[in-house]
Order: C-alpha cells, then sequence, then structure tokens
C-alpha cells in the first residue's frame, strides 16, 4: 500500500543515561531498573499509525528502533549503523553533566556518519524523575536545542513521562 513507511531511528548518548529503558517503555511499556549495558547494537519493532497534520493523510509506519552502546569500546561499531538511520534521539541523564557535555560527541558522530549533516535529530533528557539530583535545567538545554535547531523533551523511562512523545517529536520532524 502506498501508504505503508518503514523508519529507522537509532538512540545514541552516553552509557547508563537510559535508552534501553526508554526504549523498552516504549516498546513493551514497563522498566526493568537492573539493566546490564547494551553490547553492540538491540533493535526493536514497534507498528504505529500516524496522521499528518497537513495533509491528514494516515500512514501504517514499520517503526525500527535501534538501542545502540553508549560504551566508548563500542564506538566504532555503534557509528557503522549511522548511515542508514533516517532520525536520531541524542539521549543524555539531566543528573549527569558528562552526558551533557558529550552531546556536542554524540552531534559530531552523526554529521561524519550519517547520510546527511541535516538528518533529524532530537534531544532527550532523561531521568526527569530524579528532579533532586537534577543538575542540567531545562534553560540550558533548550539554549544548547536551538543552537543546533533541535526539538528539546525530558523523560521518565522510570515513570512513563514524555516516552511516547519523544518519538512521536522525532516522527513529526522526520515526515
Ligand atoms: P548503555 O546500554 O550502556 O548505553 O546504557 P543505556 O543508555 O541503555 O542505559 P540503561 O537504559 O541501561 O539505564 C541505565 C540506568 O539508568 C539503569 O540503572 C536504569 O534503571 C536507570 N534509568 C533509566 N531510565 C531512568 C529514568 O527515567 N529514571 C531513573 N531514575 N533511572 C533511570
Amino acid at each position: 500500500m502506498d501508504n505503508d513507511l518503514d523508519l529507522k531511528f537509532l538512540a545514541i548518548g552516553d552509557s547508563g543515561v537510559g535508552k534501553t529503558c526508554l526504549l523498552n517503555r516504549y516498546v513493551e511499556g514497563n522498566f526493568n531498573e537492573k539493566l546490564a549495558p547494551t553490547v553492540g547494537i538491540d533493535i526493536r519493532d514497534k507498528s504505529l499509525s500516524y496522521k499528518s497534520n497537513e495533509t491528514n493523510k494516515i500512514f501504517n509506519i514499520h517503526l525500527q528502533l535501534w538501542d545502540t552502546a553508549g560504551q566508548e569500546r563500542f564506538r566504532s561499531l555503534t557509528s557503522s549503523f549511522f548511515r542508514d538511520a533516517m532520525g536520531f534521539l541524542l539521549v543524555f541523564d539531566l543528573t549527569s553533566e558528562t552526558s551533557f557535555i558529550n552531546v556536542r560527541n554524540w552531534i559530531t558522530e552523526i554529521q561524519s556518519n550519517a547520510y546527511s549533516e541535516n538528518v533529524d535529530m532530537v534531544l532527550v533528557g532523561n531521568k526527569s524523575d530524579l528532579n533532586d539530583q537534577r543538575i542540567i535545567s531545562k534553560a540550558r538545554a533548550l539554549e544548547f536545542a536551538a543552537q543546533y535547531q533541535v526539538d528539546y523533551i525530558e523523560t521518565s523511562a522510570l515513570n512513563n513521562i514524555n516516552v511516547g512523545e519523544s518519538v512521536e517529536l522525532l516522527l513529526r520532524s522526520v515526515m
């Protein structure tokens, strides 16, 4: 059917920011606190229908979500998968300065490995439930996102806040 689409999104960001938990929450609807770091890459699938705001057309989307390992030792392996991604969820941890600082490096990786320097990205500040340990303010993240002209959203995989919305934001910018 004409309205069937296959899309591939990648979740990237430092180890421990919560990429696997976000994708588990989105695809399976659950949260598992004790997860081992991802080794290499994991692929998840989700089918959804999407209505275009402009044309009111409804698309049947088959979404492939690639969960990449954040650990340095997998860097060259994971970046080799960047080329055919249509969008990136750039995840950092709101309680970790380092993970936020490193977003810039992840963007550089995208710019040198993705199919286009202008590939769509959404900046995701995860662990919003840990508000008392928050280090990165919303204003600071928004300023950074504006510099790179990407959308910004704060999520909690633990409390299921804005998880679907983060994927939807990326979907809207890709479509
Ligand atoms: P790598 O696979 O090594 O790249 O890590 P990752 O980014 O996939 O992180 P993962 O999803 O494995 O989560 C790391 C830790 O953060 C785990 O202990 C989770 O329980 C915790 N975590 C993930 N999301 C949240 C969240 O929204 N809130 C809180 N409080 N903890 C979270």
